[in-house]
């Protein structure tokens, strides 16, 4: 297939939203990481999505809307929960699962029967759903377990020649991909993201965080989000995470380093800027500041695909898992296959 590219100061609106009404695949970016997209209620489209990704299928997929009106039509119901984040959050990174509409495809929802929904908060995203008229489905514009595509570049290399266009807007402000939040039962987080449990619990009270968050899921654990099941992020390189302060992580990820080093392994050192003094004159990439956890997630995407093909091991440190640190250790758990020392 022969891709298009436009950049968002083309006038891109009537042909990508004219490809997604014909069923076509349109990769446009949003305020998160760039969205493989297609007409939400169509399910042939949508399978479409599956198919250039390699997703499997069994993993439901965002719809995403430009106007608060469309969820009437996708959800059962809107519930008073809803309508207060919504008021606090949209158009952002905040994904809202509720019971779904009979409009829904089965297709969009792997069958099951809520479907989640998110107002994304960037000029482009919003243009192309406003004018193709129609809810779009979208993924992360990945292949299917690799990091998340933060740059046009990236999913350049992951989509070019699988689907009808791509839209260049640039690095994605936020760099993670949304908080996902069910609102079927009590609230529950099942993907933490830059819209934090506290900022959620400001508006809605008291929320749960699904337990396979920070650990993989065990056999018999009832899977919440099909998603939390999947390997994730991971490039070709094993990702090992060291625990403890900075001081004792950089301890382990030293010795570790030179391990690995003496049998003949490539190893880099992922470092937090506060550390990076510890690893003196080894490899070593800064992942950003331990303080802004969402900027470490888009640099952590990005320095996966870089260096993810050329090392056989990259080595890093935990960081606290509160707040937005939540976002960045979930990314960073499964990229590793939570493989922590
Ligand atoms: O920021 C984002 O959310 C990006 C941009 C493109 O909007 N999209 C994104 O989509 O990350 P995706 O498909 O990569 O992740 C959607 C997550 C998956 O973990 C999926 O399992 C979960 O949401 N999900 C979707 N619908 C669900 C449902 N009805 N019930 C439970 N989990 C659901
Ligand atoms: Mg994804």
């Amino acid at each position: 297939m022969n891709t298009l590219y436009f950049n968002a100061n083309n006038d891109f609106i009537p042909t990508c939203s004219d490809i997604i009404r014909a069923g076509g695949l349109v990769a446009f970016p949003t305020e998160t990481v760039y969205g493989l997209g297609a007409n939400g209620l169509d399910g042939n489209a949508v399978n479409g999505i599956f198919k250039a990704k390699g997703r499997p299928n069994d993993n439901p997929l965002i719809l995403h809307i430009a106007d608060k009106e469309m969820l009437y039509s996708l959800w059962e119901s809107v519930p008073d929960t809803a309508l207060k984040l919504i008021d606090a959050f949209w158009p952002g990174p905040l994904t809202l699962i509720y019971k779904k509409s009979a409009r829904v495809p089965s297709e969009v929802t792997a069958s099951l029967d809520t479907v989640a929904v998110r107002m994304p908060k960037h000029d482009v995203a919003l243009k192309l759903i406003e004018e193709a008229g129609v809810p779009v489905a979208a993924p992360s514009a990945n292949m299917s377990s690799r990091p998340s595509p933060t740059s046009f570049e990236h999913v350049l290399h992951d989509m070019d020649g699988k689907i009808n266009a791509i839209i260049d807007g640039g690095k994605c402000a936020c760099g993670v991909e949304s908080t996902v939040l069910s609102l079927v039962g009590t609230p529950t987080i099942l993907r933490p993201g830059a819209i934090t449990p506290a900022m959620i619990e400001s508006v809605i009270g008291k929320v749960e965080i699904a337990s396979a968050v920070l650990s993989p899921l065990k056999c018999d654990e009832k899977v919440l989000s099909p998603g939390l099941k999947y390997k994730h992020y991971a490039p070709d390189a094993e990702v090992i995470i060291a625990s403890g302060s900075p001081k004792e992580a950089s301890e382990k990820i030293k010795a570790l380093f030179y391990e690995y080093t003496s049998s003949g392994k490539k190893c880099i050192i992922f470092s937090t800027l506060s550390s990076f003094p510890f690893y003196e004159d080894l490899p070593c990439v800064t992942i950003g500041d331990s303080s802004n956890p969402i900027s470490m997630c888009a640099n952590l995407f990005s320095l996966l695909r870089e260096h993810g093909s050329k090392y056989d091991c990259i080595l890093t440190e935990a960081i606290e898992s509160t707040d937005e640190g939540l976002a960045y250790m979930n990314r960073l758990l499964r990229a590793s296959g939570f493989k922590v020392i």
